[in-house]
């Protein structure tokens, strides 16, 4: 499939999200594992957050779809969920493989994971590593350290404080998960604050989690259903936002968007760049939400890097990197090599890509400069098979010069299968034409 990208001078009007990606993983898992019927709003269905849900029912736990993003998830408790017939397969999700590893480590059985090819390369030692600590058994390839990977789990685990090295929500989540069927209260501590959506989904239930300075602590003990309201993605308003600041007019309007702090990086930079961000309609949902907009105008460059900005706007490193085309001089990404084991290596995806479209990307170890301010060149590039990779294309496509073909758009499914339906709403116009 690809995306055939007309380039347009205007994007005007009012637009929403499909629910967070994080937020979406989280309620599931905790779902499976609470006592009770949780009652699910806002739910992403898009195949990601789908993966989540149908591991956790080969895992025993009911999900029942009331309605559009609507789920009934009925868990067993702790330790409710029983050995699954099969393998689970995670498809392109690090979120659905790290964190069903960490809830499997208090599994006493066996469970098989494995993913697509691009999740059978990202590492995994990472989360095996301090699970195996805990107690778990995890077995696998390349010793342990990449999918497939055979997991079983300990009741309880062992107690004690974790570090991870990198500043990584989805370790810290697994090590929390493990820990809620450990011996005594488990510490996590990470070198910089990551997103901290499993704490706060903890919380509400009912889980005893204490936070501090890049420190988490929880106390072990059972979790009651709840119910959730999934927001808008920030990581997919992201492509909206920045389609409204470098498209040549207009105001672009989202509503409901997730504003968790840990998650709003996008907005910094945008702001810092000089579009025209303004944040309304914040309320508290459990998660934090907002109207989010922009009016498109001219963009100045900025550096982007420093370990307390980078974890709040990893995945919308790609697009920026479109916004940062747009803006006359150099833009410098640094301390971002987690980039290199996303779902593509994106420096080098954005390096390769972007340099299609006449933008000199120099790569570098950790991120890249990006020399913006000539126009875009329409330009046949892929997106590798990675979902960000490909709405950031179609986004640059949007002001190149002359059309723009973005390959390998299936991936669009992975989080925000309307993508292309929403610019066009946006364009007044049919700017993206989905291709067989
Ligand atoms: C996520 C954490 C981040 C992020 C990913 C989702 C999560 O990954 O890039 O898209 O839901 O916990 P890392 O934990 O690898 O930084």
């Amino acid at each position: 499939m690809r995306f055939r990208v007309r380039p347009i001078r205007q994007l005007q009007g009012a637009a929403e999200v499909p629910g967070d990606k994080s937020v979406s993983h989280r309620a599931a898992l905790l779902g499976a594992l609470a006592e009770g019927v949780s009652e699910v709003q806002g739910y992403l269905e898009a195949e990601d957050c789908l993966r989540t849900l149908t591991a956790v029912q080969a895992l025993g736990a009911e999900v029942t779809r009331k309605g559009p993003g609507h789920y009934r998830i009925a868990g067993g408790g702790l330790h409710g969920l029983s050995e699954p017939a099969d393998v689970i397969d995670c498809g392109n999700s690090g979120t659905t493989a790290r964190l069903l590893a960490g809830v499997l480590a208090t599994q006493p059985y066996w469970t098989m994971l494995t993913g697509d090819a691009s999740l059978r390369r990202r590492p995994m030692g990472r989360i095996a590593e301090p699970l195996r600590a805990m107690g778990a058994t995890i077995v696998g390839r390349a010793d342990g350290t990449r999918l497939p990977l055979a997991v079983r789990g300990a009741a309880p685990t062992r107690a004690g404080r974790y570090a991870t090295p990198v500043a990584s929500a989805q370790v810290k989540s697994a090590i929390l998960l493990a820990g809620l069927a450990a011996e005594a209260p488990v510490t996590v501590t990470e070198p910089a604050p990551s997103r901290d959506h499993s704490e706060r989904m903890l919380r509400r239930f009912g889980a005893r989690v204490a936070t501090g300075d890049c420190t988490v602590t929880l106390t072990p003990g059972p979790l009651r259903a709840t119910a959730v309201a999934v927001p808008g993605d920030i990581s997919s308003a992201a492509f909206l936002l920045v389609a409204g600041a470098v498209v040549g007019a207009g105001r672009v309007i989202v509503h409901r968007v997730g504003v968790n702090p840990t998650r709003t990086g996008v907005l910094d930079v945008l702001a810092a760049m000089g579009a025209g961000i303004e944040t309304t309609n914040v309320a508290d949902e459990g998660e934090p939400t907002a109207s989010l907009s922009v009016t498109a105008g001219a963009l100045a460059p900025t550096t982007i890097g420093g370990p307390l900005l980078i974890p709040r706007l990893i995945d919308e490193i790609p697009v920026l990197a479109v916004a940062a085309a747009a803006a006359a001089g150099v833009t410098v990404v640094s301390d971002a090599r987690e980039l290199r084991v996303k779902e593509s290596d994106r420096i080098a995806a954005l390096g390769r890509e972007l340099a299609r479209m006449g933008v000199a990307v120099e790569e570098r170890a950790d991120g890249m400069a990006i020399t913006g301010g000539r126009r875009l060149r329409g330009a046949a590039v892929a997106s590798g098979g990675d979902h960000r990779m490909a709405m950031a294309l179609a986004v640059a496509g949007l002001v190149a010069e002359g059309e723009t073909i973005v390959d390998d758009v299936a991936c669009v499914a992975t989080s925000f299968p309307a993508f292309a339906e929403t610019i066009n709403a946006l364009a007044g116009t049919t700017a993206i034409t989905t291709e067989p």
